[in-house]
């Protein structure tokens, strides 16, 4: 079992750790937040990740796992340093690697000879040498490795998938080191595919651009379904039935959003213009997304009589899919801003986000309950999937909204012919 560095105690760093504890490995997480540092250190996780508490106190409680405030520290015995700091957006879209950077020049001098540095969060193509340059730069001895180890792991999931992975991908120019990264796995069962630094960076993007492609396809095929009264859960499901398609990812909705594919697509268009490739269909699907969340908007919009001012919208569902506290790059949070702006009056409800959405955006008043949001509300709109929305008393609804009882169901999560049995003016996407 081996010595590990996990450097960012963010959604994909505490995962890693936890995850690798989990396996067995010796595991130092560090972050520059102090606060932070003492909850995990305490065995609090800071965000809703199911299992993941769990595999904390289990690690903690094996002394396996230790969370430390600087990244010196935890690399200091580590044979293995896992880079997983954020790499934000920047204002060309390209991934700003500038956390990155810090963390190999602190590093640099305190690593061990023979020590592998990885690459786990999404970094642009190049990065793998990036940081090698870096490090060496900063002092680091020659025969420190490093390697692009990406992560593909969903919120919500992501504990399941750390330690069931479709497979794992690991670039790096000596295989000696891919050979040493890849038994860090020896427990997991799934495909190792040992690859170039490039190549193992292009495999992380263009999944992600892959899945929004398909994403902005369903929903491209949801709005020509309402064109010509098709049903786009009928297309999606035969269409599923071939194995060259498959069923998952053709939920049409309100867009995707999150902390990957948003900035994900536009680091690989950033990458393509660099390139001098023009990338147009993933353009495409940027744009199909960007217009996706204005089509709830008019759906809501026609939905209150063409004007938005002075009415109250209830929203269901502010994180951007369910089962996460992530609001970042939430298609709710976009509709909320752009109701808020056309003066509606914006009553939301999170079962996780509540308080942290009402936080981000000044003028939302957060309700307590699905209910509470209703109150008053001539149109509800549903954009993120909580299962416990299905499960309302919707007569309850109905008395708490007022004329026209408008639904707008962004995410195809309720029954329109019970809806419309119910009194609601009933929408949802494509059908
Ligand atoms: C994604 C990738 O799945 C993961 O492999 C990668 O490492 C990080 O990015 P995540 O952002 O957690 O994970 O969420 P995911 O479940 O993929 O959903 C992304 C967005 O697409 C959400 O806004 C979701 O609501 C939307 N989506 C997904 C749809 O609108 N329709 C679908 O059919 C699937």
């Amino acid at each position: 079992m081996s010595d590990v560095a996990v450097i960012g105690a963010g959604y994909v760093g505490i995962t890693t750790a936890a995850c690798l504890a989990h396996l067995g490995h010796d595991v130092t997480c560090a972050d520059l937040n102090e606060e932070r540092v003492r909850a995990l250190a305490a065995g609090r996780v800071p965000i809703l990740e199911e299992g993941l508490p769990a595999l904390v106190q289990e690690g903690l409680a094996a002394g396996r796992l230790h969370f430390v405030v600087g990244a010196a520290d935890a690399a200091r015995h580590a044979e293995f340093v896992f880079l997983c700091v954020q790499t934000p957006q920047s204002d060309t879209g390209a991934a700003d690697l500038s956390a990155v950077e810090a963390v190999a020049r602190e590093i640099a001098t305190v690593l061990r000879a023979g020590t592998v540095v990885v690459n786990k969060s999404t970094m642009p193509v190049g990065s793998t040498r990036f940081v090698a340059r870096e490090l060496s730069q900063a002092g680091a001895a020659n025969d420190v490795g490093v390697a692009s180890n990406p992560e593909f792991l969903r919120e919500g999931n992501a504990v399941r998938d750390f330690l069931e992975p479709s497979r794992v991908v690991i670039g790096c120019d000596d295989t000696a080191v891919a050979v040493r990264v890849s038994e860090l796995y020896r427990d997991v069962k799934a495909p190792v595919l040992v690859t170039d630094p490039a190549s193992a960076e292009m495999i992380k993007y263009a999944s992600n651009a892959f899945l929004a492609t398909k994403i902005s396809f369903i929903n491209a095929i949801a709005n020509l379904c309402e064109a010509v009264n098709a049903d786009v859960r009928e297309v999606s499901l035969g269409m599923g039935y071939d194995p060259r398609i498959g069923f998952e990812f053709l939920h049409p909705g309100p867009g995707y959003g999150g902390s990957c594919f948003p900035k994900d697509t536009a680091a690989l268009l950033h990458t393509a213009r660099e390139a001098g490739y023009d990338f147009s269909l993933l353009r495409g699907v940027v744009e199909v997304n960007e217009r996706q969340h204005e089509r709830v908007l008019e759906k809501i919009r026609a939905a209150a009589g063409g004007s938005l001012a002075g009415v109250t919208v209830g929203v269901w569902g502010l994180t951007f899919k369910a089962n996460t506290d992530d609001l970042r790059d939430s298609p709710a949070l976009v509709v909320c801003r752009r109701l808020l702006d056309d003066g509606a009056a914006v009553r939301g409800y999170d079962p996780a986000a509540g308080e942290a959405a009402g936080a981000a955006l000044p003028g939302l008043e957060v309700a307590p309950d699905a209910y509470a949001a209703a109150e008053g509300a001539g149109v509800v709109t549903l954009l993120t999937e909580w299962d416990e929305l299905r499960w309302l008393d919707y007569a309850r609804v109905a008395g708490a909204m007022v004329a026209p009882r408008a639904l707008v169901d962004g995410r195809n999560l309720l029954d329109p012919i019970a809806m419309r049995r119910r009194g609601f003016a009933y929408q949802g996407v494509g059908r």
